[in-house]
């Protein structure tokens, strides 16, 4: 339908309103669109960048000043239209940005005014927003000037700078919309975003901040300090070996790492070595482009899942701006997939790296087969009835022998304590604590004064010894039992020890 006018075509301008509400519908969250926003800063040449969270209610608001290269009027007029810069142009190489989409789409998803103030090396600070209200009640693109005095004066300390950029969220209807400012719930809520966006950025950034001198990141003036998935620097890391692969003319390097075993950390490097979400979350391939991590710990549709016996590998990949649309890069830069031609590999990479890790995972050290194992190793035995389990108490174990031998007019007392023990197992509770919190297991004598392992060890050795056994035979029988396996420097000394005795 063309209303009687002659032509080849219609103009159809997007209509300001509906596009809007498009625009704000890209699936961002705050700590997803922040990262959006330093991504901008950091291809701007940035080396520090101030993040404030003003709580005020309804009015509370969000700002980013960066000292990166700013821009001139004319250059923030296009950086503020949607679409400001071709997909398919080549982009610098250490450019982070891809679709001349993400200042808005990530402003808008978070907020019904962005301001952004620049100025570039000896041009005067140009300052213009975008006021969602007011474009949809004119039903057409405009977009405001401001003068330096606008928001609070905060575009007005860019006069004595040499360049930068400020940006400014109000009106933040998806976070504070119509909140009281003395409401504490609404405002302790607020922080706890504030906290997710810290950690996300730790993560998302924590190249660039671990080079020094290269990037830091204040937040409500606080810096932040850097979260290295990898645990690079702890002995108990391993690395395994690095593979390159090249397509043309691109370079892809993928490293894999199997983080340490829960033992070896103590408990705040392992809860803050978990990452954002968990361990669980936090497994699999981790994608950098240009040194910024899009991707954190996904198996990538290969076929892996994330399991808890398999959360300590961790996989890095870097590729390089000029792959995106290979990899499928979205505008908010948090999707990647690997291109069909490097599937296997990658399928082959993740099952080893997945194979060592569930061995450091299982068993801090050399794991001990029940099958093959001799009756005085473990304290307790598992056993199936009419496909039910249940759990007995070895009498084959030395010391449950020796006390059974030698407890006289009491055998029967003993006997049915040990019955009740073993009838009484709370198995539903330990399920249930296990379930929620499969990393807080305690494992034997853990973190217990060694006293009370020798002493164990002592009555052990005793029993053995009693029922006329040799001294090598029982030494070699306590290294392998349950759980002196797990401290095998501690049976040396012992066995040592007694050597003196006999
Ligand atoms: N903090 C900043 N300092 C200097 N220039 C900036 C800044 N933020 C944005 N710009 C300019 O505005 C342009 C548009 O930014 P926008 O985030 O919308 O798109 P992009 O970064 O080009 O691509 P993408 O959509 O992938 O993020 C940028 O290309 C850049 O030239
Ligand atoms: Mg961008």
């Amino acid at each position: 339908m063309n209303s009687g006018i002659p032509g080849a075509y219609d103009i159809v301008n997007p209509d300001p309103g509906a596009l809007i509400e498009s625009l704000r519908a890209f699936g961002y969250n705050l700590e997803t669109a922040v990262a959006d926003l330093i991504d901008n800063s950091i291809a701007a040449g940035t080396r520090n960048i101030h993040l404030d969270f003003t709580w005020k209610g309804a009015e509370s608001t969000i700002s980013i000043v960066d000292d990166g290269h700013g821009m001139s009027e004319e250059r923030l007029v296009n950086a503020m239209r949607p679409g400001s810069s071709n997909p398919l142009d080549t982009r610098d190489p250490s450019d982070l940005g891809r679709f001349g989409l993400g200042l808005k789409t990530a402003s808008f998803s978070q907020c019904r005014k962005l301001t952004v103030g620049s100025k570039a090396p000896g041009d005067a600070i140009a300052i213009r927003s975008w006021d969602l209200d007011y474009v949809n009640k004119c039903g057409e693109w405009r977009l405001r000037r401001e003068n330096p005095d606008y928001g609070n004066k905060i575009f007005s300390s860019l006069e004595t700078r040499k360049s930068g950029t400020i940006v400014l969220w109000e009106n933040m209807d998806r976070l504070v919309g119509g909140a009281d400012r003395n409401d504490p719930k609404r405002r302790d809520l607020f922080y706890e975003h504030v906290d997710a966006v810290k950690s996300h950025l730790a993560m998302v950034f924590h190249r660039f901040l671990e080079t020094r001198n290269a990037l830091q990141i204040f937040i409500n003036n606080r810096p932040l300090e850097p979260w290295d998935p990898f645990m690079k620097n702890h002995p108990a890391t391993q690395h395994l070996p690095e593979e390159p692969f090249s397509h043309v003319e691109q370079k892809i390097i993928v490293r894999p790492y199997v983080l340490p075993h829960r033992s070896k950390l103590d408990d705040k490097t392992f809860e803050r070595a978990g990452g954002p979400g968990g361990w669980n979350v936090r497994q699999g391939f981790y994608i950098y482009r240009n040194n910024r991590l899009i991707v954190a710990g996904d198996w990538l549709a290969l076929g892996f899942r994330k399991e808890a016996h398999t959360k300590l590998a961790r996989i890095l990949v870097d590729i390089p701006n000029s792959m995106d649309d290979d990899w499928k890069i979205d505008v908010r830069k948090s999707v990647a997939r690997p291109p069909a031609h490097l599937r296997d590999d990658f399928k082959r990479i993740a099952r080893l790296t997945i194979e060592r890790a569930t061995a450091v995972y299982r068993h801090r050290g050399k794991i001990v087969e029940r099958q093959t194992a001799g009756d005085f190793v473990f304290p307790w035995n598992t056993n199936v009835r009419n496909g039910t389990y249940f759990y007995t108490i070895n009498r084959k174990h030395p010391l449950v022998g020796a006390v059974l031998e030698n407890s006289g007019d009491d055998k029967k007392k003993t006997e049915a304590m040990l019955r009740l023990i073993e009838e009484t197992v709370p198995v539903p509770t330990i399920i249930l604590n296990s379930t929620d919190n499969p990393d807080r297991l305690h494992r034997p004598f853990e973190n217990r004064p060694s006293e009370e392992l020798l002493a164990v060890m002592e009555e052990i050795w005793i029993s053995m010894i009693s029922t006329g056994m040799n001294a090598a035979e029982v030494g070699k029988r306590l290294t392998s039992m349950e759980p002196f396996c797990d401290y095998p420097e501690q049976v040396s000394e012992f066995l040592e020890s007694m050597e003196g005795e006999l």
